[in-house]
């Protein structure tokens, strides 16, 4: 048995079976997949809420090419690479884009699974491809931009290609045409001056490491519900109601409420079950303050959606993998108590 604890930032105690690391993608095809497995990168969107029945897959894939084109870089780059420290290497080399997407933590290669977006931009604008090896005909693919089917916090490695697909490697294309992104409001204070890529990227850790409490220090795994895309009905029939509510534009249908807001609304910031607690800070956060248990995890995530539900009649999903015995599981949380 291997000690999970240190391998997902939300640090609960748990266990696998066996643990295997990847550092070449040829690795790959002698691994069992015919038997329980989970893919992990730095651990930063997984919490383990039971002892692992399989083998974790750690994918440490190291390396980062840069090639000069026209009118863009095209920045390739293996899957276990830190998402950060490529931010700020293509920086130090005037390569600008990604800085709105400074400090999320993890890996490259589970930066396409849930299209990490922060500050007004998402990853899938810069996606080129993503190469992976198919678990089933053992062959490497390179999927395009369109074949990623990305959404909020979406894309296919979440659905059709789930157990089946090991990212090894992302190409992205960085244009030469940068242009700063300030619609986000906090970044908006920038719009007066002209700011370069580095102070976008200086002002996105500052506006983070006020918000976000640093995993190193709180255990946790950023935001843990999704922000639940309703109906323009539901938004009119919810603006009766709370008239401050923040909702966000998705398309002439519907409308993006944030899932935070709703949480504090409750006031439920602070409150804890077990050493498990809602974020004093940010109330999407939940935090493990050294001694969570499952258990107590499980609890809140119910909680929080049943009173979400009784108050507001919406539906909270937790955008955290949660790894159970087998596999992933989902709490739907029972909204009738
Ligand atoms: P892991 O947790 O290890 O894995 C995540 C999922 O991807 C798992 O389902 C895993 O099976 C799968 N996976 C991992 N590697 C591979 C691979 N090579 N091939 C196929 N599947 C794979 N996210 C945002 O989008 N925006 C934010 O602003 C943001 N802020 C955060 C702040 C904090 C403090 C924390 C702790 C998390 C935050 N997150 C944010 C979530 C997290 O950073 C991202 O989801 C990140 O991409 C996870 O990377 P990881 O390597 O830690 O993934
Ligand atoms: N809000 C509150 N109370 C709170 C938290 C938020 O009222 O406790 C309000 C804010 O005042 C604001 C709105 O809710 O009006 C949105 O808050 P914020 O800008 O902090 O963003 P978020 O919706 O809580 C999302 C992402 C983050 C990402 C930020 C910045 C999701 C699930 N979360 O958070 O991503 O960093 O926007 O773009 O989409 C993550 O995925 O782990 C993550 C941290």
């Amino acid at each position: 048995m291997h000690a999970l604890q240190s391998l997902h930032t939300f640090a609960l105690p748990s266990q696998c079976h066996q643990l295997v690391t990847i550092s070449a993608w040829q690795q790959l095809q002698d691994i069992d997949f015919s038997k329980p497995f989970c893919l992990l990168g730095e651990g930063s969107n997984t919490v383990f809420v039971d002892d692992f029945a399989g083998t974790v897959i750690r994918i440490a894939l190291q390396g980062i090419s840069i090639e000069e084109r026209d009118s863009d870089w095209l920045v390739e780059v293996a899957a276990g690479e830190n998402w950060h420290a490529l931010v700020v290497h293509l920086l130090d080399q005037n390569i600008a884009g990604l800085e709105n997407l400074a400090l999320i933590p993890g890996t490259v290669g589970a930066a396409p699974v849930q299209n990490i977006g922060a500050y007004g931009v998402e990853l899938a604008q810069f996606v080129e491809y993503v190469e992976g090896f198919d678990i089933e005909t053992k062959q490497c693919v390179r999927l395009d931009n369109g074949q990623c089917e990305f959404g909020y916090r979406d894309s296919v490695f979440k659905h059709a290609r789930k157990g089946r697909f090991v990212i090894t490697q992302v190409g992205l294309s960085l244009t030469k045409q940068w242009q700063p992104q300030l619609s986000y409001g906090p970044l908006q204070v920038l719009r007066d001056g002209q700011p370069t890529a580095q102070q976008v990227c200086e002002t996105v850790i500052n506006i983070r490491q006020s918000k976000l409490p640093d995993p190193q220090i709180l255990a946790n795994a950023g935001s843990f519900f999704k922000n639940p895309i309703v109906s323009n009905e539901v938004v009119t029939k919810l603006k009766q109601r709370f008239a401050t509510m923040p909702v966000y534009y998705v398309d002439p249908q519907q409308q993006k409420l944030a899932a935070g807001w709703l949480i504090e609304q409750l006031g439920l910031k602070g409150h804890q079950i077990g050493d498990i607690a809602v974020y004093q800070q940010q109330a999407l956060v939940l935090v493990n303050q050294g001694n969570g248990s499952a258990a107590d995890l499980i609890a809140m995530i119910e909680y929080i959606q049943r009173h979400v539900w009784h108050q507001f009649q919406v539906r909270l999903e937790h955008e955290v993998r949660l790894i159970g015995q087998y596999d992933e599981i989902h709490i739907q949380g029972v909204m009738n108590e």
